[in-house]
């Protein structure tokens, strides 16, 4: 399965913040938020990732990121010249799609818990329809919202709705069929001109192969949309961090835990980082 991560957007909703900077190189405590969904989608299993960006950002994600072999994964690079949807994503990545299935996973999208991980590996093994992940929220409208019938099939599904018909959030991970690519082509733009994401998947739910897997309470799952929700995303992350410590998200500790690189590997990028993320990637792979 390809994976693809959308860090696009003009992040108004963050301005000044973001005047000059991508959201998704903001830290979200002690690291960039892109690489909270990378972490995602190396969980899941997946090495083959392209990262979409504006072309201003490109180059900044490029000198962050790189290839993707320090963490044993490859990293392209697509463009997004204008933010015409979050679907938009799958026909720029038509050709590193290549026909097989994908997983998108938006640049500002957290996700922590307990058996998350063995959600993801079983989303990940999704070659026919799609595979999408819902949350119960206090505050659905704020998100793609999905009702869910006794197969956990998607019953319906509605962009921000003012009356959401169930409390179940769509978080914004989503796995598809190598039909995706063919069906984002075929969504007409919204009334705000985009290519929707929620127009793709239900598009799937019509032909009845919409999968919904409803997220435990014990997972958290954290967007970044407002300064108030970055804000509290970064507090999340440094309060589970200071009290278990175990990093979150760390991308050389999870490279070297998935066996993508060895330990001396996992030990030279330790050096690169002569401060406690440093020392903490020293000691996770000298003691396990
Ligand atoms: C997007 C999707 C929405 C989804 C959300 C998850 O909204 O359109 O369906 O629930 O991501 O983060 P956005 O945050 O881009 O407004």
């Amino acid at each position: 399965m390809k994976g693809i991560i959308l860090s696009g957007g003009r992040g108004t909703r963050l301005y000044p913040v973001t005047q000059v900077v991508s959201k998704q190189l903001l830290p979200v405590y002690d690291k960039p938020m892109i690489y909270y969904p990378l972490a995602t989608l190396m969980l899941a299993g997946i090495r083959d990732i392209m990262v979409i960006s504006t072309p201003e950002a490109l180059p900044l994600y490029r000198a962050l990121l790189g290839d993707g072999a320090d963490w044993g994964i490859s990293i392209s690079y697509g463009e997004q010249p204008q933010p015409e949807g979050l679907a938009q994503a799958f026909l720029i990545a038509e050709d590193f799609i290549a026909g097989e299935p994908s997983a998108l996973a938006l640049g500002d999208n957290i996700f922590y818990g307990a058996g998350f991980r063995s959600v993801l590996v079983d989303a990940a093994r999704t070659t026919s329809g799609a595979t999408i992940l819902a949350y119960p929220v206090a505050e659905p409208s704020a998100f793609g919202v999905v009702e869910i019938d006794d197969r956990g099939l998607a019953r319906s599904i509605e962009e921000k709705p003012a009356r959401p018909k169930s409390n179940f959030a769509v978080t914004g991970l989503y796995f598809y069929d190598s039909d995706v690519v063919e069906i984002a082509r075929a969504v007409t733009p919204s009334v705000r001109g985009e290519i929707e994401i929620t127009s793709v998947n239900a598009a799937y739910m019509a032909r009845g192969d919409l999968r919904v897997v409803r997220l435990q309470r014990g997972t958290a799952w954290l967007d970044t949309g407002t300064i108030e929700d970055l804000f509290a995303a970064a507090n999340f992350v440094q309060t589970i961090e200071a009290r278990q410590g175990y990093k979150i998200a760390c991308l050389e500790e999870v490279a070297w835990r998935l066996g993508y690189i060895d330990a001396d590997q996992a030990l030279g990028l330790a050096e690169r980082h002569p401060n406690s993320y440093g020392a903490y990637v020293r000691t996770i792979v000298e003691h396990g």
